[in-house]
């Protein structure tokens, strides 16, 4: 008889943003009319920049006629947006990546799911804690997490790295014991909204270079940097390139949360022993992927043209306003408050000793906002929350005007 895979077995529940979903819908449901705030999951509201939407036109019409219509386009995606990505992203900034080192894909959830796909099941596992939930639960999938206790809300397997008030949540790399082989990194993260300085990320890279771990560095919220001396690509440290993997969104900058389109850097230098991954992730995309719609990369290379990147500049600085409103707004109201600087993320320590959940009732309830329970993200959000700037600026004044009086 057919067997599943019994890993999938293990994992609690349902994925956190689908729990969060369920509640609030069964919220509405009692509450007809109630007016709700959603500042929850990390999903952009304005559309598309005008760039982008007007490719989106053209490419539509291309696709329409018969000498310019296509099929089945490059896995690793069409050789005119890795080449913008290669420059605007990369070489722009000092960085030397080059077009065949970075393979378009739909979605940062994905490939951060997915690479574990050309890593053995051996491995071991590291994550920073809070973490975003896909880094923990394919691993599970995969066998890699061993079994999950409810009672620590921690994986057997999987090496928890603590984030916490005194470390600014940007945990150091274990010391003592064993090195573990795949190093999850989010910077600006996911979900605290704080960031790594250059020398903190070196340490990282200095560490999985003297263990031979590899670093997936997830960079999807790369455009919020606004300080100085924070790196916008892990490649910026030396070494990098030998250990680390990136992952980078045009979800969060340019609005494609439901176009999707995203790429993931493979350098030619990183080898595992003498084999380079490069060419392990390309026989996995060729093999599992068809790549992304035409349609989309072409809506994707717009946002570098000179009318895009300033529709997505005006885009980032928007929810970066909602954020800083937020993080006043709360620090007014007497909370301890964390990101919202280089992150649409602002993190806060929730009062008077309630539990992550207890506050996501209290704010749903009371308050009709729907925001995200840092216990969701693992043991140590325990106790926090998070809210994103993603919203409309008018909802996140009046989110704000009601927390601050503690009513609607
Ligand atoms: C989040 O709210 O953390 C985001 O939805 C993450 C994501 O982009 O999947």
């Amino acid at each position: 008889m057919v067997r599943i895979n019994s890993n999938y077995l293990k994992l609690p529940g349902s994925y956190l943003f689908s729990e969060i979903a369920r509640r609030v819908a069964a919220h509405t449901a009692e509450n007809p009319g109630k007016p709700i705030i959603k500042l929850g999951i990390g999903d952009v509201t304005l559309p598309l920049p005008k760039a982008s939407v007007e490719a989106i036109h053209r490419a539509a019409d291309e696709m329409g006629s018969a000498d310019t219509f296509r099929g089945y386009g490059p896995e690793q995606g069409y050789e005119f947006l890795r080449e913008l990505i290669s420059e605007h992203d990369f070489k722009a900034r000092g960085t030397d990546i080059e077009p065949c080192e970075i393979f378009v894909s739909d979605g940062s959830k994905s490939d951060t799911g997915n690479i574990g796909d050309i890593f053995s099941n051996e491995n071991t596992v590291a994550v920073c804690d809070p973490v975003y939930p896909v880094y923990v639960d394919t691993n599970a999938m995969a066998g890699r997490a061993g079994d999950y206790d409810p009672e620590t809300g921690k994986w057997s397997d999987i090496i928890y790295m603590k984030g916490s008030e005194e470390n600014g949540f940007v945990p150091e790399p274990p010391r003592g014991g064993a090195a573990p082989d795949m190093i999850y990194l989010c910077y600006p993260n996911n979900p605290t909204g704080t960031a790594i300085t250059k020398p903190q990320l070196a340490e990282w890279v200095d560490y999985a270079l003297e263990h031979g771990s590899v670093i997936l560095y997830d960079a999807a919220y790369e455009a919020y940097i606004t300080e100085e001396g924070i790196p916008h690509s892990i490649y910026e440290i030396e070494g990098a390139k030998k250990c680390a993997i990136e992952f980078r969104s045009f979800s969060k900058n340019a609005g494609f949360t439901g176009t999707r389109c995203a790429y993931t850097v493979v350098p030619d230098e990183l080898k595992i022993g003498d084999v380079p991954v490069n060419r392990l992730w390309n026989r996995r995309q060729t093999t599992k992927f068809n790549g992304v719609p035409y349609i989309v990369q072409r809506a994707a290379a717009a946002v570098y043209s000179p009318e895009g990147r300033e529709q997505t500049k005006a885009l980032v600085s928007y929810y970066l306003n909602n954020a800083r409103i937020i993080l006043d707004g709360l620090k007014s109201a007497g909370f301890k408050v964390w990101g919202g600087v280089n992150s649409p993320y602002v993190w806060l320590k929730t009062p008077d000793g309630m539990t992550s959940w207890q506050f996501f009732d209290y704010m749903l309830d009371r308050l009709g906002i729907v925001g995200t329970p840092g216990s969701g993200f693992g043991p140590s959000g325990e106790g926090y929350f998070r809210l994103t700037g993603f919203g409309s600026a008018a909802n996140t004044e009046r989110a704000v005007e009601r927390i601050i009086q503690g009513k609607i």
